[in-house]
C-alpha cells in the first residue's frame, strides 16, 4: 500500500509543478502514509484533523527532537535554535520577540513598504515581460524583512542567496534514500556564515535606539536584561530572515497566479480591492499554502488511523493537503474568494504558529495593491509562464513570466 502511494517531493517534477493532484489522491485514498525506503522513518499525514492534532500536541510530536539526529543517535550542541526547540525553552525565546511582530507593532513599516512596492512595480512596468518572482516579489520581500530588523538594505543580495540556499535544502533530508553528507556540509557552512554575519552586525550596530526593536533586543540581551542571551537574540534575527521572505514572495506570486487562473475573481478584486483583496489573499493561503508541510518527531508510541507510530518516527503534517480537506471545506478545489470557512493551516497552529503572519499579510496586501492599481491586467507570457518550485517545502513557481498591461 505504502509503495503504491509513495511520492517524491524532492525529485518529482510533477510534484514540484503542482503538488495538489498528488496530495489530494493520498488524502482520499491513503490519509496516513508510511514512506518506503527513506533514510529515516517518515509518515505523512494529509487530513486536516490529523495535521491539527500533531500541531497542537507538542509533547507527543516534538519540534526540538530532530528526527535525523534521533535516528543517528546524535546528541549535544547543534547551535542556538529559535524554532527547532520545545516549550519551555521555546516559550522563553519566542516571548522575547513575538510582540514586535503583532499587528500594532508593525504598522510603522507601512510607509517603507509602500515606497518599495511603488518603486518595483514602476520598474516592472518599463519592461515588456517580467519574472514576477525575481523582479518584484522577492526583492520586495527581502527589503521588507531587512527593514523590519534594521539590517542594511545593501545586503539584500546576501539575504536572497541565503534564502535560496536554505529553501532548496529545507526538509530535504527526510526524502533522501541515502545520506548526502555534502548537502549537510553546505548547509552547515551557510549557517556559520549567517551566524557570523549577525555577530559582526551586532558588534558594529551603534546606537540601538536608532535601530528599532531588533537592535534593542540584542542590546538588552547583551546587558543581561532580556530573558534571552545575545546568541539567542541574534538567532531570532537569523530565523526571521530565513523564514520571512521566500514565503512572502511565494504568497505574492501564488495570489497573482490564482487571479490569472480565475478571471472572475480578478475582476471582483480589481473592482473593489479594499474589500476583496484581503479575502483573495486569505483564499490564496488556503488554496495554495506557500509552506506546504512541517515535520515533528514522535516522542512516545501513538496511533494515527491504523498506523502505529514509534518514538523517533517523523510525522509530516501536510498543511497544503489539510487546507483542501473535503471534510472541512466545501468545494475545496475551487478558488473562492467569497468562502466563509477560513480555518486554514497555512500559518500552522499551536505553539509554533507563524509569528510573522500579520507582517506577511501587510506586505502582500501592499505589494498586490500596487500591482493591481498600476495594471489593467497581468497576463501569462507564453505557455511555459510558470517554472516548477525548486524548494521541497515551498509551493510557488520558481519563475512567473508575465506581461503587465499598464492601467
Ligand atoms: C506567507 C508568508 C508565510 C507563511 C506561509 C509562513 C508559514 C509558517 C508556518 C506554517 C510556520 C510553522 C511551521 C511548523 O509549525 O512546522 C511558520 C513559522 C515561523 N515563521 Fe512564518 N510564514 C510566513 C511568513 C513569515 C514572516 C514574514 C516571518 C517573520 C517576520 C516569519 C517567521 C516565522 C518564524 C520565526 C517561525 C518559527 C516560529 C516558532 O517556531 O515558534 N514567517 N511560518
Amino acid at each position: 500500500m505504502s509503495r503504491e502511494f509513495d511520492f517524491d517531493p524532492l525529485d518529482d517534477p510533477a510534484f514540484r509543478a503542482d503538488p495538489h493532484p498528488i496530495l489530494d489522491r493520498r488524502r482520499r485514498e491513503c490519509p496516513v502514509l508510511r514512506h518506503a525506503g527513506r533514510v529515516f522513518p517518515v509518515v505523512s499525514l494529509f487530513r486536516y484533523r490529523d495535521v491539527k492534532r500533531v500541531l497542537l500536541d507538542h509533547e507527543t510530536f516534538s519540534m526540538g527532537q530532530r528526527p535525523e539526529e534521533v535516528a543517528r543517535g546524535q546528541t549535544g550542541d547543534r547551535g542556538v535554535e529559535v524554532s527547532f526547540i520545545d516549550p519551555p525553552e521555546h516559550t522563553r525565546i519566542r516571548s522575547a520577540y513575538v510582540n514586535a511582530l503583532l499587528p500594532g507593532a508593525i504598522l510603522d513599516q507601512r510607509p517603507f513598504l509602500v515606497d518599495q512596492a511603488a518603486l518595483l512595480v514602476h520598474k516592472a512596468l518599463e519592461r515588456e515581460t517580467i519574472d514576477l518572482r525575481r523582479d518584484v516579489a522577492t526583492p520586495f520581500a527581502v527589503a521588507g524583512i531587512a527593514r523590519l530588523l534594521g539590517l542594511p538594505l545593501e545586503d539584500a543580495e546576501i539575504f536572497t542567496r541565503w534564502g535560496r540556499e536554505t529553501s532548496r535544502n529545507d526538509g530535504a533530508v527526510l526524502w533522501l534514500h541515502k545520506l548526502e553528507p555534502e548537502r549537510d556540509a553546505r548547509v552547515a557552512r551557510l549557517m556559520e556564515e549567517v551566524e557570523d554575519y549577525f555577530s559582526r552586525w551586532a558588534d558594529g550596530m551603534g546606537n540601538a535606539r536608532e535601530l528599532g526593536w531588533f537592535g534593542a533586543l540584542v542590546r538588552t540581551a547583551e546587558g543581561g536584561e532580556a530573558p534571552i542571551s545575545r546568541k539567542e537574540a541574534l538567532a531570532v534575527g537569523a530565523a526571521i530572515v530565513l523564514a520571512g521572505f521566500d514565503t512572502v514572495s511565494a504568497l505574492i506570486c501564488n495570489t497573482v497566479r490564482c487571479l490569472i487562473e480565475n478571471p472572475e475573481s480578478d475582476r471582483a478584486v480589481r473592482a473593489d480591492p479594499a474589500e476583496r483583496l484581503p479575502a483573495a489573499i486569505t483564499e490564496s493561503l488556503r488554496y495554495r499554502a506557500p509552506f506546504t508541510h512541517g515535520d515533528r518527531c514522535v516522542t512516545r508510541p501513538v496511533a494515527i488511523g491504523s498506523e502505529k507510530l514509534e518514538p523517533g518516527d517523523t510525522v509530516i503534517s501536510w498543511f497544503a493537503s489539510a487546507n483542501r480537506d473535503e471534510d472541512v471545506f466545501e468545494r475545496p478545489d475551487v478558488f473562492d474568494i467569497d468562502r466563509s470557512q477560513r480555518r486554514f493551516l497555512a500559518f500552522g497552529s499551536g505553539v509554533h504558529q507563524c509569528p510573522g503572519m500579520s507582517f506577511a499579510r501587510l506586505e502582500v496586501q501592499i505589494a498586490l495593491e500596487h500591482l493591481l492599481q498600476r495594471t489593467r491586467s497581468i497576463e501569462p507570457a507564453g505557455e511555459d509562464w510558470l517554472s516548477p518550485s525548486e524548494a521541497p517545502m515551498i509551493d510557488a513557481p520558481e519563475a512567473v513570466r508575465v506581461r503587465l498591461r499598464a492601467a
